[in-house]
């Protein structure tokens, strides 16, 4: 079947037709799905949150109306399929900035209610963990997954394909909002993430010492503040010294305390829910420090298989929200015209 997808919960509109097959088994899951990106067209809003130093809320519900329409029917042309060949239509409804979430929904609802298609809400969280399945068609739950991005920090059980436990999350800010804190205070264009992760080759990780990310008791949790405070106070301090610093050891540094942070809780997680298989998601999977440490905690702990989704993929996306989609309709899930959007995880 053909699948079509709208994403608009934050800074990027993105509409995407996938093909998706396999078997249906009894409880509603599937069996050797495969799944196959015909169009993913991503409009993003950077240019215009770069010059405020962030999202600013109005402006990317503002510019997703704007989008969202000509770029659903470009993904349709890109695919080579029009409406009627469509037999679900999925769209993020939630979590995200709810101005820009309702963009989205309200979009998807005309235009499946319209054409007599179905709709599929998706949780935009469990989006970026579907994006593994297009790299990795072997890719089976249960499985364990860090969901990393610049709103969400979580770990996350799959128990199947619909099925999620959050086991563990950041009390505070997200790991890729702290990337960005940290970034455009050493005067980087948001989102700096990217940046941090480029320049941090260059610098020494030893340069300074700073607090971990992972919460020092049994939990899974993880507190991001701490550590983004205590590189701005150091920066501070410098500068009303009129000391220089090095941006890359600061890069370094900081990629190193999130690094080893994120290792100890997935270490924990891992030997807690005895899952073999770990995957990574969500805009910060791209960070190739992460990605380096997580494949040498895998091959130290040959009983784990890691999972690394294409950096192509790690942003948000419209594909990520159809291959979810595609799981969520075999399940049974269906919207009807009250479909509203929710800025948060939990009703
Ligand atoms: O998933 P995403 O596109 O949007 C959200 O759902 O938040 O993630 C965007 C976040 C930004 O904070 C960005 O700086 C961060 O992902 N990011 C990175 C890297 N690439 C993107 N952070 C660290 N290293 C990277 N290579
Ligand atoms: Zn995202």
């Amino acid at each position: 079947m053909y699948l079509l997808a709208i994403e608009s919960s934050c800074d990027e509109t993105s509409a995407s037709v996938i093909k998706a097959d396999g078997t249906t088994v009894e409880n509603g899951e599937t069996e050797s799905p495969s799944l196959q990106i015909l169009s993913n067209r991503i409009a993003s809003q950077i240019p215009l949150h770069t010059v405020y130093g962030g999202v600013v809320p109005e402006i990317a519900s503002r510019a997703h109306a704007e989008a969202v329409s000509s770029l659903t029917y470009k993904a349709l042309s890109e695919a080579g399929v029009s409406l009627s060949d469509i037999g679900a239509v999925g769209v993020t409804a939630f979590p995200g900035l709810i101005g820009a979430l309702l963009v989205g929904v309200n979009f998807a609802k005309s235009l499946a209610f319209a054409n007599g298609i179905p709709l599929v809400p998706v949780c935009h969280v469990y989006g970026h963990i579907a994006a593994n399945y297009f790299t990795h068609p072997d890719l089976k739950p249960p499985f364990l997954a860090l969901v990393a991005s610049g709103g969400h920090t979580s770990i996350i059980y799959a128990k199947s394909y619909t099925e999620f436990e959050t086991i563990g999350r950041t009390r505070d800010d997200a790991i890729g909002e702290a990337f960005d804190k940290v970034a455009r205070v050493m005067g980087m264009p948001y989102p700096g993430g990217a940046e941090m992760d480029r320049i941090a080759y260059e610098g020494d990780p030893t340069a300074l010492k700073l607090p971990s990310a992972a919460i020092a008791d049994d939990t899974l949790d993880f507190s991001f503040s701490g550590l983004k405070t205590a590189v701005i106070n150091h920066l501070n301090t410098l500068s009303q010294k009129n000391i220089p610093y090095v941006p890359a050891d600061i890069a370094a540094s900081f990629s190193s305390a999130v690094v080893s942070s994120v290792v100890k809780k997935l270490d924990m997680a891992l030997r807690r829910t005895g899952a073999t298989r770990l995957v990574i998601a969500g805009g910060v999977a791209a960070n190739s420090h992460i990605r380096a440490a997580l494949e040498e905690y895998c091959q130290k702990h040959t009983n784990v298989k890691l999972y690394l989704p294409e950096k192509s993929l790690c942003g948000d996306n419209g594909a990520m929200i159809a291959a979810q989609a595609y799981f969520e309709f075999l399940r049974g899930t269906r919207a009807d015209t009250t479909l509203n959007a929710r800025a948060t995880m939990e009703e």
